[in-house]
């Protein structure tokens, strides 16, 4: 075990061979904080890359890295190769981005620097789901290191997240859960806004605004009002003057975060009120501060009876929202999750992203992995935001990809206190990949995945030859031991880890397969729900069409017998007993290949990451014959290979 307090991660820089002349020089002009941290990076990396001490000089004429601070306020930087010396070029954020991009590039073998960069989206943000007793809502790596006992932490283990984040390319941390729980309300009085001006402090070096989750309530919970209604005068008030003063202290804030209307949350329907009179209502107060609203699109009935087979949840968001394009502040972000429901391991991408022409949206990610094996199960996410951003919606013209569409990217964290941030040490490409694609969406996931596993456990081939397609495949894997065909749920109910097929079944949550003895699935196309109809043609024709609709979301999109014959020949429920067991024997698959890379890895690394295997590898058999005998049971078909099903 090694004597650090908590990994390093991917910042763990490794000797490399064949270091460029480049880097024995650094002739820096950095003034500002962010110029300043860039330097730091360049020198740590540099010493922990060659062995040597860099020589730090104003002015140098032989071989150097010349980094040169000018007074862009964008992010971008430029490289330019001059003989042996390199150039970086950019303002004090676009420094720090390219002297990150420098290490990670000399770490991965690359020698040659050349162009400019910039990225795609303008904010690429995490949201922590963290509570000021420092618990974590789904939370799978430790406690919070934001909160601890009402109380807000800052110090090394902060600098260090905020260089981790900028290393990967996001600008942005919302620290308190959206569920804003007791205390964290109070975050809106001057009581912790010292405290919360520090923390800005230490995020803004590295170029991390600081955002803040916010109460609709809170004009009653703090202000002694008896109503949050947006179109009352004193709670308008109340929002700007507590918003002015919370800016004048802590002046370089984001904004806020909002989940209203949404699981028990206050919002404005409780006042008849639309969701654009309260988002607006809100960003006025913003607008004022230079600050943006992101408001959650999560809204609702989750107090449905599951008697009830008209109303489909995965038909809410496009109902509440799309009526509203056109109708909030330019300060407003919709904060969309990027499938119908709720971060299900297969979701189609939600329609709400094609049907907002003159709105602008943040698409959500969560890289906590609710229901994705929870930082014990190997599954890694990036090749599946990778499509989602790459999704074209046929809603105009041309540039019609979800990454087209959104204005920014954000994702539910999965940091902790852990001594590896993620729980799992395999769980740390989701952070990294997140940041990776929301600087670029045009990466390709083997890229991101690459990258991530030669900087966090070097470059021998046996490695990443191990590691990348395992990585790859990993949620391809997940989603065959688990739930099938984009039916989603089959959970145990509040934890969300572990199969249980009827565990919402009888419940408000709005989220059944409705299965009998001879079929499953809710019927969402025209003749049933008409969910289908929420896209755009040709989509919404594909996914009505049981011959068109992909058959990973068939059960997703449509009711169908067991006997429903696939396109390859197998019927629908043989399908689901061969993924099962499939997905089954590639975990245990995935566990055996780790065993292999024993000697090429620290003990402690190597450790962790057997015992995450071991935990897989008995989930997966779980999973594999719960869901098989549940099928079994149901259907009374037997399995044509006549394995065991209980
Ligand atoms: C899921 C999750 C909740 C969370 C909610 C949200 O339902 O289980 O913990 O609060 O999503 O995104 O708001």
């Amino acid at each position: 075990m090694s004597s650090m307090e908590y990994s390093k991660l991917w910042l763990d820089w490794r000797r490399i061979s064949d270091a460029p002349d480049f880097m024995k020089t650094i002739c820096a002009e950095a003034h500002s904080a962010q110029g300043k941290a860039a330097l730091s990076e360049l020198r740590e990396g540099f010493v922990a890359m060659t062995g040597d001490e860099p020589a730090i000089l104003s002015e140098c004429s032989g071989a150097c890295l010349h980094m040169v601070e000018t007074d862009d306020t964008g992010e971008g930087y430029a490289f330019s190769a001059q003989g042996e010396s390199l150039r970086l070029e950019g303002g004090p954020r676009g420094l720090l981005y390219g002297a990150f991009d420098l290490l990670r590039g000399l770490a991965v073998g690359k020698r040659c620097f050349n162009g400019s960069a910039a990225p795609r989206y303008p904010l690429r943000m995490l949201d922590h789901w963290d509570n000021m007793d420092g618990s974590v809502e789904r939370g799978y790596a430790g406690n919070s290191f934001f909160f601890e006992d009402g109380r807000i932490l800052n110090g090394p283990r902060i600098r260090d997240y905020a260089r981790l984040l900028a290393s990967c390319g996001i600008n942005g941390c919302c620290i308190n859960n959206v569920n804003v729980k007791a205390e964290a309300v109070r975050l809106m009085t001057p009581k912790h806004w010292p405290a919360l001006a520090e923390l800005a402090r230490t995020l803004e070096e590295y170029g991390v605004g600081l955002w803040l989750s916010v109460s609709f309530a809170a004009p009653m919970e703090l202000g002694g009002l008896e109503t949050a209604d947006p179109m009352d005068e004193r709670v308008c008030r109340w929002w700007a003057d507590t918003t002015a003063a919370l800016y004048n202290a802590v002046p370089n804030l984001g904004g806020f975060l909002v989940k209203a209307d949404s699981e028990g949350r206050p919002g404005p329907f409780t006042y008849g009120r639309t969701q654009a009179e309260g988002a607006n209502m809100l960003a006025r107060a913003l607008a004022k501060q230079g600050g943006k609203l992101l408001w959650r699109c999560f809204v609702y009935n989750c107090t449905q009876d599951w008697r009830d087979t008209r109303t489909d949840r995965a038909r809410a968001q496009c109902d509440h929202f799309a009526p509203l394009d056109g109708h909030f502040d330019d300060n407003v972000l919709l904060q969309i999750k990027n499938g119908p429901v709720d971060f299900q391991p297969r979701e189609p991408v939600s329609p709400l992203f094609g049907r907002l022409e003159r709105t602008s949206s943040i698409i959500e990610f969560q890289i906590a992995q609710e229901y994705t094996g929870q930082q014990k199960h190997l599954c890694c996410l990036i090749p599946m935001f990778r499509d989602i951003l790459q999704f074209r919606l046929y809603h105009r013209p041309g540039n019609d990809r979800v990454a087209d569409t959104v204005s920014a990217v954000c994702a539910v964290s999965n940091m902790g206190r852990d001594f590896n941030w993620t729980g799992h040490d395999l769980a740390g490409a989701n952070l990294y990949g997140f940041g990776r694609l929301g600087w670029n969406p045009d990466l390709t996931a083997e890229e991101i995945v690459r990258e991530y596993t030669v900087l966090s456990f070097g470059d021998d081939p046996k490695i990443t030859e191990t590691l990348l397609p395992m990585q790859l495949s990993s949620r391809a894997v997940y989603e065959k031991y688990t739930a099938p065909l984009g039916i989603g749920w089959m959970v145990n109910p509040n934890h969300h880890y572990g199969p249980n097929p009827d565990g919402y079944e009888y419940d408000r949550w709005g989220t059944y397969h409705r299965a009998t003895n001879t079929e499953i699935g809710v019927e969402r196309g025209p003749r049933g729900t008409g969910y289908t109809m929420q896209y755009r043609l040709p989509l919404s024709a594909i996914y009505a069409d049981i011959d068109t609709c992909p058959e990973e979301l068939l059960l997703f999109f449509h009711r169908l017998p067991y006997t429903y014959i696939m396109k390859d020949g197998r019927t629908l429920i043989q399908r689901v007993y061969d993924d099962h067991f499939e997905g089954c024997a590639a975990a245990e698959e995935f566990a055996r290949k780790w065993e292999e890379l024993e000697p090429l890895l620290p003990q402690d690394v190597f450790e962790r990451v057997r015992l995450r295997f071991d935990e897989q590898c008995r989930s997966a058999r779980e999973w594999r014959d719960v869901i098989n005998s549940w099928f079994f049971r149901r259907s009374g078909i037997p399995d044509v290979h006549g394995r065991e099903i209980y």
